[in-house]
């Protein structure tokens, strides 16, 4: 029988689990053409938990070289050890690897705590609320703001940045290229204006960085500006919005975990694996590579599927089930192997806190399933409107 699966196609964006179950089943290694074959003509899906695995940790034969953005000229984009691989890519990463430390991270927490509940104050004694534009898209736009020192008079433009580079289906579209060239400019003024004023802050940090008794150039270090604005929005908005859809489809679970908040070290591995906000990134095949069979010729491109990983049944019981007592040993969700995410600790700190601060406040949600709108499947499992209702709640 004649299978199809288009990850750009929004047909499958509210829920793709089916086809991925059908793929790991049956194509676990499927080839799909590209709509505007601009670099590949065509691409394979790797579906299977171990597949993936192996594809992450074999960037030899699976390279980040030339993008991870399914048919993209990299060369458009910034450079950033996002396309990089050894061994300048371990260089830089030790670099940003080294000032993002624990506790840079741990004195986020009061702030990112009093602008979700500065955000809930807003909309609670409404009884309802847009949670993707109300609540989810502030956070991380602002965190990543505290991280860097920018000035949060611009953060519409960072997130108007990031949502028109990566928010979409075509990452150099005229728009994208201008939004990007625009950053590009901003990245580099920004260097200029830290060497004269030093700050405590990452930019300022990598500024001072040396890797192998050497200065990072310029170019290098607006790359880094460029990566953290970049890796830190979309991804962990979505991260937000997804979550609290989940917790909303499952009220005995969000109930469970109101009650019992010693879960949460448990409950937000398990609301990470069960709506994975990185749903799939691409490698480059180096060499023929044969799996299940099917031999993926040198050259190709390879979508690898974190989110199919994520639900597959070798690996976990039930998994289109959310479980918040689930023993989770992995999840792909932040990638494996050399690319894995650096920002996952800033990443987990504003999920948890910002549902924290919803389920303190709000109590019992109810979804809007009609009025969820879906904006992508890759990278990201997009969210552009996800209201929610609640019983509301007076001053
Ligand atoms: C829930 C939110 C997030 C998710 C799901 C996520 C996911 C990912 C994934 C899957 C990768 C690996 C890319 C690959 O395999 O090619 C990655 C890399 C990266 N992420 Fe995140 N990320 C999130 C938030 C953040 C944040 C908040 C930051 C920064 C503060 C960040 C910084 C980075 C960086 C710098 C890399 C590149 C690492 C490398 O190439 O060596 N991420 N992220």
């Amino acid at each position: 029988m004649s299978f199809e699966f288009d990850p750009f196609d929004p047909q499958y964006w509210d829920n793709p689990y089916p086809w991925y179950t059908e793929m790991r089943h049956n194509h676990p290694i499927y080839r799909h053409k590209t709509e505007k074959a601009r670099v590949w003509p065509h691409y394979w899906m790797i579906s299977r938990a171990k597949d993936v695995n192996d594809a992450l940790f074999d960037w030899k034969s699976f390279s980040s070289a030339s993008g991870t953005l399914i048919d993209t000229d990299a060369s458009l984009l910034p450079e950033t050890i996002f396309h990089m691989d050894p061994p300048r890519h371990d260089q830089l990463r030790s670099v940003l690897a080294r000032v993002l430390t624990p506790s840079r991270v741990a004195n986020l927490e009061p702030i990112i705590r009093q602008q979700a509940q500065d955000l809930v104050d807003a909309f609670k004694a409404r009884g309802s609320a847009d949670v993707a534009t109300e609540f989810a898209r502030s956070i991380p736009t602002m965190t990543m703001t505290r991280l860097m020192n920018l000035p949060w008079g611009e953060h519409e433009k960072f997130l108007k940045w990031n949502l028109a580079t990566l928010g979409g289906a075509d990452f150099t579209s005229e728009a994208s290229l201008q939004a990007w060239g625009e950053m590009d400019a901003y990245w580099k003024q920004l260097v200029v204006d830290r060497r004269k004023e030093q700050t405590d802050d990452l930019v300022s940090m990598i500024l001072h960085a040396q890797v192998e008794g050497e200065h990072l150039t310029d170019s290098e270090i607006s790359g880094f500006c460029g990566l953290l604005h970049d890796a830190s929005q979309n991804t962990t908005i979505n991260m937000i919005c997804n979550a609290i859809i989940s917790l909303g489809r499952f009220p005995d679970q969000r109930r469970k975990l109101q009650e019992n908040p010693e879960m949460w070290p448990s409950a937000l591995e398990e609301l990470l694996r069960y709506e994975s906000p990185v749903q799939g990134l691409a490698r480059e095949a180096m060499c023929d590579v044969t799996l299940s069979d099917v031999t993926i010729p040198k050259g190709d491109q390879v979508l690898l599927l974190y989110g199919s990983a994520n639900h597959d049944e070798t690996v976990y019981d039930k998994p289109d089930v959310l479980d918040l007592d689930r023993t989770i040993k992995t999840h792909w969700t932040f990638g494996h192997g050399i690319h894995y995410c650096l920002g996952n600790a800033v990443a987990r700190l504003e999920t948890r806190v910002s549902i924290q601060v919803l389920l303190e406040n709000l109590g019992d949600w109810e979804v809007v399933e009609d009025g969820i709108v879906r904006g992508q499947l890759v990278p990201t499992r997009g969210v552009n409107a996800a209201p929610i209702t609640f019983e509301p709640v007076m001053a």
